[in-house]
């Protein structure tokens, strides 16, 4: 029988509505950079899923009852239970996101010079990593290279590619491994328990500190009991609960599994590591037992953490996307197969492919997309991931030209996503009139939250 979501909506807000005009003046105002487009002019916002999803009526509830002490808040108490019982990791420290965590945890373990390894490091990540002085390598598994193969965990590390590193020249300079769960910056692919499980043994084995992004700890663990043989009759929360036991500690926003506007955590098993975090966590976000977060965002997260391990509520969200995918490749768009949970990846480069990758066909599919239908999403391709030089002309592309289109939690109806598929159904009949894009001005970091674009031929 056909699942439906576990839950009916309560509250609502409305959408804007737009015309052609008005999203072209918005979007050349924002010098086509999606994160200048105000929100009051996009119809369909799926930039992110972090922070966008709906909370329950519980979780407000829950939130309304929050207790603001300073120190030792019953809702400190309240998240910490939840995450112990996740986690099991002895030292825990609530922070106000999850680059914050980022922050706190590797100035405490990176040195200048070293080496962060990872499926693939998030945006915030690598730039956390970076702002150390430190450089972050990416070590995606060779499956990941085929976009359209069906093969179940391309969000895996390469363990050839991981050990050769560990053990070759560069090994003394590893300072971490990371890996993301799932893998956002790689398609959105899960991580298979196995790789989990051979990635700890290499860590073991070369001393180095074993962490994970568990951003979507859930949605990993849900596509795990769906993919993995031997996991099938497991529950998302036993699957959890093994990736994390697997690990030294994690950074985890809480703003995607948690279900949160705000939050997230370190988690930490090593002492000396946990006294390191603490004085930098006391200085820069706030006491150990509220970190950067609000008695209301304690407790939403704590009620959140437990809401996105239900079954129910995993495998409709699920259906969401996998409906949504068969609608845009029905359209005639190709995305990163097998569609994850979180986000689709649409195929920008094979889509547009009058456009090379220095007209920035993925930017060109977003604003497309932005212009004909109000839809708002973001581009994983060169301008994301390619290098440049000084005059922001592209040196060298990105693997792949790719757009991200996120799925915000429990926020819109079948309507909405057959509606970005027709939208994207429309550019599909004449991909050969969407304009390329040139780079007016980018910063070297975190380019493309202040990126200015222009149309090339303006
Ligand atoms: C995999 C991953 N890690 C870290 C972050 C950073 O989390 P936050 O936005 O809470 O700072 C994100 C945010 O999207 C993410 O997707």
């Amino acid at each position: 029988m056909k699942s439906f979501p576990p839950y009916r909506i309560q509250v609502v807000k409305e959408i804007p509505v737009t015309t052609r005009a008005e999203r072209e003046e918005a979007l050349s105002a924002a010098a086509y950079n999606m994160f200048d487009v105000p929100a009051r002019k996009v119809t369909i916002d799926l930039l992110t899923d972090s922070g966008t999803g709906a909370v329950s009526a519980a979780q407000e509830a829950a939130a309304a009852a929050a207790d603001r002490s300073y120190a030792g808040s019953d809702s400190y108490y309240r998240f910490r239970g939840v995450v112990d019982k996740l986690t099991s990791y002895p030292h825990i420290f609530p922070v106000h996101q999850g680059r914050a965590a980022e922050r706190v945890l590797f100035s405490s373990v990176l040195r200048p010079g070293q080496l962060s390894l990872s499926n693939t490091h998030f945006d915030t990540t690598r730039a956390n990593v970076e702002l150390l002085g430190a450089e972050a390598r990416d070590l995606p598994c060779v499956e990941a290279r085929d976009l359209d193969s069906a093969e179940p965990f391309k969000g895996n590390i390469d363990l050839a590619e991981l050990e050769r590193t560990l053990s070759g020249p560069d090994g003394p300079r590893v300072g971490q491994v990371l890996i993301t769960i799932t893998n956002n910056g790689g398609g959105g692919q899960p991580v298979s328990m196995a790789n989990l499980h051979a990635v700890r043994e290499l860590c073991r084995r070369y001393g180095v500190p074993f962490f994970l992004d568990a951003a979507r700890f859930a949605e990993n663990a849900w596509l795990v009991t769906e993919r993995e043989p031997g996991y099938r009759h497991q529950t998302p929360r036993e699957v959890a609960e093994q990736a994390f036991a697997l690990a030294d500690g994690c950074v985890a926003s809480l703003k995607k599994d948690g279900i949160s506007p705000m939050g997230a955590f370190i988690g930490l098993r090593d002492p000396e590591l946990a006294k390191r975090c603490e004085v930098n966590l006391i200085a820069t976000e706030g006491f150990r037992t509220y970190g950067g977060m609000a008695s209301h965002d304690l407790e939403r997260v704590a009620q959140g953490l437990d809401e996105v391990l239900e079954p129910d509520y995993l495998r409709s969200r699920t259906e969401e996307t996998a409906h949504l995918a068969r609608l845009v490749n029905d359209a005639g768009v190709d995305i990163v197969q097998p569609a994850g949970i979180h986000a689709l990846y649409l195929n920008a480069g094979r889509l547009l492919s009058h456009i090379p990758p220095s007209g920035f066909p993925g930017h060109a599919l977003a604003c497309q997309m932005y212009l004909e239908g109000g839809i708002r999403c973001v581009e994983l391709g060169s301008l994301y991931l390619g290098k440049f030089d000084a005059g922001h002309n592209l040196l060298e592309p990105a693997p792949f030209e790719l757009v991200r289109v996120a799925i915000p939690r429990r926020t819109y109806t079948l309507a909405h996503l057959e509606y970005v598929a027709e939208v994207l159904a429309g550019i599909a009949k004449n991909p050969q009139t969407v304009p390329e894009y040139r780079v007016v001005d980018a910063p070297p970091l975190l380019r493309h939250f202040n990126l200015k674009m222009a149309q090339a031929a303006a």
